[in-house]
């Protein structure tokens, strides 16, 4: 399968990307493998004409907003980040209303038609240093809460107003799994993400994105890691950390949306070229406009 899909890639002039928490045989076979920042990034800069990406709707939508003219395909266009739908109708115009010097700031984890309504997409990677760099005093930070929390603790000078969504896996960890690890492994560092609740960012040695808990562990002198993030990330820091151990909260936190992503989709998609990312274009032109934000404060 695997010389299949490099044949039909070349074939086809196409470029495969993944997230960290896609399952490791597709993070095997894929040429760029990252965070959902780096992720944008590079599909905001390829020449390919088929973009393959595997992880979920709002990263396949993302890339396609960012390149109308190329074909995006997903392995399975059911793999979905519920947290991306997770902002009640009407909320954002009526914050919009109450505070009229609000800047909307959109995870990238949400659907096209609500990064159309925002003023500026952040990832986990950046986005304390987006809200620092915005002029607005109000931020409505939409949908995580938990990320929202995270970042007014970075930027206690802005008022940030959070909305009730969260991811439903890095919410399920608990203290009390963290603690359970720590016993077990007194020497470990704990290195979260955080779209986990506060009390588990409270007692962690590091939070960052997939990416900064990766980078993290890798240039730490410590040995072993309580990993409070997708499992998937297993992957890239087995392979980079042969002699570190890595732990996770038990039941290990797992995203069963990424998990949608195999070798199987993805050779299905390159040979017929389905399953592709069609976005209507007023909505497409208008949920850029944040994204190019968010690219042009990073630059
Ligand atoms: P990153 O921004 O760290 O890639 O995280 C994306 C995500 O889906 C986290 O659950
Ligand atoms: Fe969405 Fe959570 Fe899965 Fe990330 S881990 S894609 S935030 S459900």
């Amino acid at each position: 399968m695997q010389e299949e899909i490099k044949r039909l890639k070349l074939e086809k002039n196409a470029v495969i990307l993944a997230h960290y928490y896609t399952p490791a045989q597709v993070q095997e076979i894929a040429d760029y493998v990252g965070d959902s920042f780096y992720l944008a990034k590079v599909a905001s800069k390829t020449d390919a004409d088929v973009i393959v990406f595997c992880g979920v709707r709002f990263m396949g939508e993302g890339a396609k907003i960012l390149n109308p003219e190329k074909k995006v395909l997903m392995p399975d266009l059911s793999a979905d980040c519920p947290m991306a739908h997770m902002v009640a109708d009407g909320v954002i115009e009526q914050m919009r209303e109450k505070y009229p010097d609000l800047a909307v700031v959109c995870y990238i984890n949400s659907t096209a038609y609500l990064k159309c309504k925002s003023d500026v997409c952040v990832t986990s990677s950046n986005a304390v240093r987006i809200v620092k760099s915005l002029p607005n005093k109000n931020i409505f930070f939409i949908p995580d809460k938990n990320l929202a929390r995270y970042v007014a603790d970075q930027v206690p000078e802005k008022n940030i107003i959070l909305n009730d969504g969260c991811c439903p896996i890095h919410a399920r960890v608990t203290a009390e799994q963290v603690l359970m690890q720590k016993q077990l492994h007194p020497e470990a560092l704990v290195l979260t993400h955080p779209e986990c609740e506060d009390e588990v960012v409270k007692i962690s040695d590091f939070a960052g994105s997939t990416a900064d808990i990766i980078a993290y562990a890798a240039s730490s002198k410590a040995r072993e890691f309580i990993i409070c993030t997708e499992d998937g990330v297993g992957y890239k820091l087995a392979r980079d950390n042969p002699d570190k151990r890595f732990y996770y909260p038990q039941p290990n936190p797992c995203c069963a949306d990424m998990k949608l992503n195999n070798l199987e989709g993805v050779l299905s998609v390159l040979k017929n070229e389905d399953k592709e990312i069609i976005i209507d274009e007023s909505v497409r032109k208008a949920a850029l406009k944040p994204l190019e934000r968010m690219l042009e404060l990073t630059k």
